[in-house]
């Protein structure tokens, strides 16, 4: 057998290669054609028809800049809502990363309830290179958790007790890999899911839900309710179930990101995006309020002057419903600008609200700094 000096030198400076000038890639450094060819797959729908798309290592540090980044401020949001509701996953489960690409949706997860909280971490995507990106980003972040890039599809019998992270994902999927994505999902301890805030996109999340309904799963959010999803109504065509996630403060001043935005035709005020939490136990973590129906309101609340209007979800269907400022003025005032955790005990005629409550108190506390062990 000969000996390679040079594939041996290549292996020894890989991972030194990859941190500098892939892993930790900045903004002149990006590789525009690469992100433009990816929002170009993005926006058509059919960006994984032909097979994993990821060319390089250069492509993911580039899209976990920027593409992924944006993502994470809408996981934050969703991490936000479930910490303030005191839900974390099971304990001791190992976290699962389906169509991890850069892996942002596992790193923040575990930011949000700390590695320690999990066994391990396992990232899968039908691309390697997606795979080692995102094990080599989780491992640089989370040195103490073990980090495993599986090379085949993990099967549900395989694996032991799993949190399911998927993110972005579902309209990619032919139907034999939605269907093994779905086995995934029926078998998982726990499942967080966010898929962008379209009307396609939340309303195919929508119909994974009421697929789910019958299964051992108590649906944690968005719904409030375990009824069939009121979307699927045809009087309720137009609507669907999404919300909005603020970027962090500054971003808006930021040259880099302003260059990007207008680039990728992205507004970065708020991204919109949908969602589903499940879990397997069966402690509520709302307030019970026994007078009012438990509802989410979707969207953006619309606020004038005399009143606000918004749409509620409740275990009786959809409402578009009008809240008189009088009834609830600082309320209203908060829609506005800082809505609340859109979790509420609401009493309604179907038009007018009469009494509205906000479930989730939302005041800042040093615990919702982020966890991190590197
Ligand atoms: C839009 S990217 C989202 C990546 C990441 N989850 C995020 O939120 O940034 C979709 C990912 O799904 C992966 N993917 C698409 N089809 C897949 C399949 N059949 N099996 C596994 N991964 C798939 C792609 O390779 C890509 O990494």
């Amino acid at each position: 057998m000969r000996f390679d000096a040079a594939a041996q030198t290549r292996k020894s400076c890989r991972p030194d290669y990859f941190t500098r000038l892939f892993y930790r890639m900045n903004w002149d450094q990006l590789d525009w054609a690469a992100l433009d060819r990816l929002r170009t797959g993005f926006l058509a729908g059919n960006a994984a028809s032909s097979g994993p798309y990821w060319q390089s290592p250069s492509d993911l540090a580039s899209y976990d800049l920027t593409f992924a980044e944006r993502i994470g401020w809408k996981w934050d949001a969703l991490l936000r809502e479930l910490t303030l509701r005191n839900w974390s996953p099971p304990a001791g489960t190992t976290l699962l990363d389906w169509g991890c690409g850069s892996g942002v949706a596992g790193r923040r997860v575990l930011s949000a309830f700390g590695p320690a909280r999990f066994n391990a971490l396992h990232v899968w995507d039908h691309s390697e290179h997606a795979r080692t990106f995102a094990a080599t980003r989780a491992r640089e972040t989370f040195p103490s958790l073990p980090v495993a890039a599986s090379t085949s599809e993990p099967a549900p019998d395989s694996l032991p007790a799993y949190t399911l992270v998927i993110s972005h994902v579902l309209n990619e999927l032919p139907p034999d890999a939605r269907a093994q994505l779905l086995a995934l999902v029926a078998r998982a301890a726990a499942v967080i899911w966010i898929e962008p805030g379209t009307h396609a996109d939340s309303r195919a999340l929508a119909s994974v839900r009421d697929q789910l309904r019958d299964g051992p799963h108590r649906i944690v959010a968005p719904c409030t309710h375990r009824e069939t999803c009121p979307l699927f109504q045809a009087v309720n065509d137009r609507d669907w179930c999404h919300f909005f996630a603020p970027p962090p403060v500054g971003i808006q001043n930021s040259p880099d990101w302003v260059r990007w935005s207008h680039r990728a035709g992205l507004d970065l005020r708020s991204q919109a995006y949908s969602c589903l939490v499940l879990d397997r136990s069966d402690h509520s973590t709302l307030n019970s309020q026994l007078s009012t129906e438990h509802a989410r309101v979707l969207g953006r609340p619309e606020v004038f002057k005399p009143y606000a209007r918004f749409l509620a979800c409740d275990a009786s269907g959809l409402h578009w419903l009008e809240l008189p400022k009088r009834l609830a003025p600082a309320l209203v005032k908060r829609l506005d600008k800082n809505p609340p955790v859109p979790l509420y005990a609401l009493a309604h005629d179907g038009h007018r609200v009469t009494a509205m409550t906000p479930l989730v108190s939302d005041a800042a506390s040093p615990e919702d700094a982020p966890h991190t062990d590197a």
